[in-house]
C-alpha cells in the first residue's frame, strides 16, 4: 500500500496555521492527501488550504478551534463527520517560558489542554474511525524536551513527556488494528514557537522541512523518532546521565532561551 492509501483521503493537522503543521500540510498535500488544516488563525488555513489545493488539486477543509476550550470537538467533530480520516498529525501545542511560580496560571492550565488534553481527544475520537477501517495512523508531535524534566520549562516539559509516552503507548496497543503512531521529537527548530538566537542555538536549530520529512518517513517504521543527528546524540546521553543532571543541564540551556 502507498502513503495516500495507507493514511489517506484525509489528513486532519492540528496547528497548520504556522511552523511544523504548515509543513506538514505542505508535504502531505504533496503527497496527494485531503487536508483538514485545524488552529484558531483561520484566514491563515484559508490562505494555505487555497494555495495548497491549486498547487496540488487537492481538497482542503479550514476548521476554526481554541483546543483550550473544554467543548472544542463537538464543533470540529461536526465539520468532519462526513470526511474518512485516515491520518491524525496531534501537533499544536506552545509552551509559557520562565519561573513556574511567576507564570500566570491559567495559561498553565491551557497548556495542558492544548499540548496533551486535546491531542488524547482527538485521538480518541479520529482512532475510531481508523480502528473500524483496520489503518490509518496518528503522530504526536512531541519534543526531545520530553526526556527531561527541564526547569523555565517545567509544565512545558512534562506536557512533552505526557504527549512522548502516550504515543509509544499507543503505537504498541494500535498497532494490531492496523494504526501507525508516531512520537515525533524535534529539537530546537525555526518556528513561531520560540526565539533561538547565539551560535550554540544556531547550530542545533533545524528546519521544519527535513523535521516534518523524517517523521512522515518514519511513520509506520519507527515509533519514535528523534529529529536530527545531534539531537539524538543529546537524546542519546540524556539516558545514560542521572536524571538530576538532565535537568540542571537543560536548565541551564532553556534559561538562555527564555531570556530573549
Ligand atoms: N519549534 C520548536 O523548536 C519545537 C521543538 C520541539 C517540539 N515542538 C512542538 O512542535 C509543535 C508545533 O510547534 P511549532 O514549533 O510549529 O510552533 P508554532 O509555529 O508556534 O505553531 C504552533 C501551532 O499551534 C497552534 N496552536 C497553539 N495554541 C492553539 C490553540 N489554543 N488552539 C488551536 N491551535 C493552537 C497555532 O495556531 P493558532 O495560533 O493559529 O491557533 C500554530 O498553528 C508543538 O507541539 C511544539 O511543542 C516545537
Amino acid at each position: 500500500m502507498d502513503f495516500k492509501q495507507q493514511y489517506g483521503p484525509w489528513a486532519m493537522i492540528s496547528g497548520a496555521s504556522a511552523g511544523l503543521g504548515e509543513e506538514f500540510a505542505k508535504q502531505l498535500a504533496a503527497k496527494g492527501l485531503n487536508l483538514v488544516l485545524l488552529a484558531r488563525r483561520t484566514e491563515r488555513l484559508e490562505a494555505l488550504g487555497k494555495s495548497l489545493s491549486e498547487q496540488y488539486g487537492i481538497e482542503y477543509r479550514a476548521v476554526s478551534a481554541d483546543l483550550a476550550d473544554p467543548d472544542f470537538l463537538p464543533p470540529v467533530a461536526d465539520q468532519t463527520e462526513d470526511l474518512e480520516i485516515g491520518l491524525l498529525i496531534n501537533n499544536a501545542g506552545f509552551t509559557n517560558n520562565g519561573d513556574f511560580l511567576d507564570n500566570d496560571l491559567e495559561a498553565e492550565i491551557r497548556l495542558v489542554d492544548v499540548n496533551c488534553r486535546a491531542a488524547v481527544i482527538l485521538a480518541h475520537h479520529y482512532g475510531q474511525g481508523m480502528r473500524a477501517r483496520k489503518r490509518g495512523g496518528i503522530i504526536f508531535t512531541a519534543s526531545i524536551a520530553g526526556f527531561a524534566g527541564i526547569p523555565f520549562w517545567a509544565n512545558y516539559s512534562a506536557s512533552k513527556s505526557f504527549d512522548l509516552k502516550l504515543a509509544e503507548a499507543l503505537g504498541a496497543e494500535l498497532k494490531p488494528h492496523g494504526i501507525d503512531v508516531l512520537a515525533l521529537c524535534p529539537g530546537s527548530t525555526y518556528t513561531e514557537f520560540a526565539t533561538y538566537d547565539g551560535l550554540i542555538s544556531n547550530l542545533l536549530t533545524m528546519k521544519a522541512k527535513p523535521v516534518v520529512s523524517g517523521a512522515l518517513k518514519g511513520l509506520g517504521r519507527k515509533r519514535t523518532w528523534v529529529a536530527g543527528f545531534l539531537n539524538r546524540a543529546n537524546v542519546f546521553f540524556t539516558r545514560l546521565l542521572p536524571r538530576k543532571w538532565n535537568s540542571v543541564l537543560f536548565g541551564f540551556v532553556v534559561r538562555d532561551i527564555v531570556k530573549h
